[in-house]
């Protein structure tokens, strides 16, 4: 399992380009940005002193991660307002996508068992040690939290 698991990781990696790249919260911040204005939400950021002590694998991670959660906000939530919420604890970093659209519907897993962008969300931060968690209330949004490890 770790074997596999590493072989996928350096697969990943191999794949992306490192270049370039802006800190954590500067990276999901423009993100936001980006989106909110293609989907024309109200939009809201925080980021917390100190949560940019990520490694670049697990950067890369979360930002493909929230790109896909702000991309199924635009194209399932029908939201208003989106946030993006970086905290910072002890050995981690918390990362909360939260829309206030129209939830998910009853039969699609937020354990990502189904539909493929949901089960790849969980895949690639399993993959850099963290977590992914998908809360909804029908009629009332969704949100996504995410936590990877920080720099020891
Ligand atoms: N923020 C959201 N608000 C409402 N429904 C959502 C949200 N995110 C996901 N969904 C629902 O969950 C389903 C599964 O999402 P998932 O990203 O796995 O697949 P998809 O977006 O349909 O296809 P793709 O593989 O292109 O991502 C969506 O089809 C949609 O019904
Ligand atoms: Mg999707």
């Amino acid at each position: 399992m770790a074997a596999a698991r590493d072989e996928l990781r350096a697969l990943i990696l191999d794949l992306d380009t490192m270049t370039g790249h802006a800190v954590l919260s500067n990276a999901l911040r423009s993100l936001l940005d980006t989106n909110s204005t293609m989907a024309a939400w109200q939009s809201s950021f925080h980021a917390d002193d100190g949560v940019d002590d990520v490694n670049e694998e697990a950067q890369l991670t979360i930002e493909r991660v929230v790109q896909e959660a702000l991309a199924n906000a635009r194209q399932h939530a029908e939201a208003s307002t989106v946030q993006v919420r970086l905290t910072r604890s002890d050995g981690l970093v918390t990362v909360v996508v939260a829309d206030d659209g129209v939830g998910l519907p009853a039969e699609v897993s937020t354990a990502g068992t189904g539909h493929g962008g949901i089960r790849a969300m969980h895949e690639r931060i399993w993959l850099v040690g963290g977590t992914l968690h998908i809360e909804s209330d029908p009629g009332r949004g969704t949100r996504v939290v995410i936590t990877a490890p920080r720099h020891a």
